[in-house]
């Protein structure tokens, strides 16, 4: 073996999921849902969310706000009542401007303009004046939920530092941005996470949904409880899946872990997330330079986040002799330029490591769920999921089918995993129709 296989030998080993720990972390994942919910301590946050499952009947034209990534996206949304949502208009504008003209995540920014900012890009989608116009607001952040609309930012993850904004209301926060903007009759009805919208958008017309996933910049999942010790009755718990910590770490996770914003927190969205695979796979072929394996210069390969989970798309996607598009991302990433076609096949076959770890991990999670609501999978379950890496990645939705096969068994055929596109934003429209339609 030459040296630079030896060296992805060894780096195979760390990433493979077998699946004897796949099934090791569903019961962990179960048993760490139990705990949550009787108020043990734990690292799933497990949040009520104050919402059951749509009946498909909910109706009328809705704003959305969908905030939870570098992209903030306003739509307006007709429902119809019977199962059917249509995007009338849609805005989608970065927080953070590329030419660096304003950085709405920063520090350096208060709550208060930040939510300024979004306000001041509803009204080119809203109707000026007029009635009482229901908003929706999906806020993918862990919140903890007093009601629909009173949501309490608990902390920020993905990277996010705006000062002033954990701890608020952000109920309120967005209310008096709209005041402020004279857009006092939209009223912002339910607060939602985007785990939430997408299980609600899909479960509008599929009612075997009781998982709701994103798996894009961020990670997480939630479910619905069929027995929420609250209420009794079934509702949507945003398990905050992303802080998850009972997944044993390689030293590369470790490192990405030391030096990111919140140190020890958000332990599976940093193995998992398209935010980080790309870090992931910048540490690991970092350390191959580091060990003498990769003999190309590498200047660039010290800058963290050089490489993104795009670039690990179009590495995956590249079926080219010579690996074409792996050698121009690794040439202008990190002035890697003469990379042999051997070097490039090692690179391509990380990032596939690294991109099928995810899929594994999650659906291991997936699993935990499904072991805590219904043992015996006696029913169908759907899966809804929404998020650039399900969708784009490639081989990632048959990385995550054939996770559940290795773990169910011919049982996997229970269980639907399918995309609940734009569902995040939907679903907040769907979630205000539901209050509104009912007040
Ligand atoms: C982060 C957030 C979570 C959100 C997820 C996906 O994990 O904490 O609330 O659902 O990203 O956007």
């Amino acid at each position: 073996m030459n040296t630079i296989s030896r060296g992805l030998a060894d780096i195979k080993a760390q990433l493979t999921v077998p699946v004897s720990l796949l099934q090791d972390i569903a019961t962990r994942f179960q048993m760490t849902m139990c705990d949550a919910l009787s108020g043990k301590p734990s690292s799933l946050k497990m949040l009520p969310s104050f919402m059951g499952i749509p009946s498909g009947q909910e109706q009328g034209t809705v704003i959305a706000v969908d905030f939870g990534g570098t992209n903030v996206r306003i739509l307006l949304i007709a429902l119809n009542g019977a199962g059917q949502a249509k995007i009338i208009a849609k805005k989608i504008f970065p927080l953070k401007d590329k030419g660096g003209k304003y950085d709405y995540m920063a520090a350096s920014v208060s709550g208060m303009q930040l939510f300024d900012f979004i306000a001041g890009n509803i009204t080119e989608i809203a109707p000026k004046t007029g009635d009482v116009y229901p908003m929706g607001h999906t806020f993918s952040f862990p919140c903890r939920q007093y009601g629909v609309n009173q949501a309490e930012l608990i902390n920020w993850t993905k990277e996010f530092k705006t000062t002033g904004v954990e701890g608020q209301n952000i109920g309120e926060l967005m209310q008096s941005a709209l005041d402020r903007q004279g857009l006092g009759h939209i009223q912002a009805q339910v607060i939602i996470n985007d785990t939430t919208g997408t299980l609600l958008t899909a479960a509008y017309t599929d009612n075997t949904t009781d998982i709701g996933a994103i798996c894009g910049t961020g990670h997480n999942s939630c479910y619905l409880e069929p027995n929420h010790p609250l209420t009794q009755q079934p509702m949507i718990v945003n398990m905050e899946s992303g802080n998850f910590d009972q997944i044993p770490q390689t030293s590369y996770d470790a490192c990405l872990d030391a030096n990111s914003e919140k140190l020890g927190q958000q332990r599976l969205e940093k193995m998992v997330s398209g935010r980080y695979l790309g870090e992931i796979v910048r540490l690991i072929v970092s350390g191959l330079v580091k060990d003498g394996y990769l003999t190309a210069a590498a200047e660039n390969i010290q800058i963290p986040y050089s490489l993104t989970a795009e670039d690990i798309s179009a590495m995956l996607a590249d079926h080219t002799q010579d690996l074409e598009a792996v050698a121009d991302i690794a040439a202008s990433r990190w002035d890697m330029s003469s990379l042999v076609v051997h070097e490039r096949t090692v690179l391509k076959t990380i990032a596939g490591l690294v991109v099928t770890r995810s899929a594994r991990l999650v659906a291991a999670t997936w699993a935990g769920v499904l072991y805590k609501i219904d043992p015996d999978l006696s029913r169908h379950h759907t899966i809804a999921v929404d998020g650039s890496l399900y969708e784009k990645m490639p081989g990632y939705s048959e990385d995550l089918a054939q996770a559940m096969k290795d773990m169910l068994g011919e049982a996997a055929n229970q269980v639907t995993i399918r995309l609940s596109k734009d569902g995040s934003g939907i679903g907040a429209a769907i979630a205000a129709a539901t209050v509104y339609g009912s007040s």
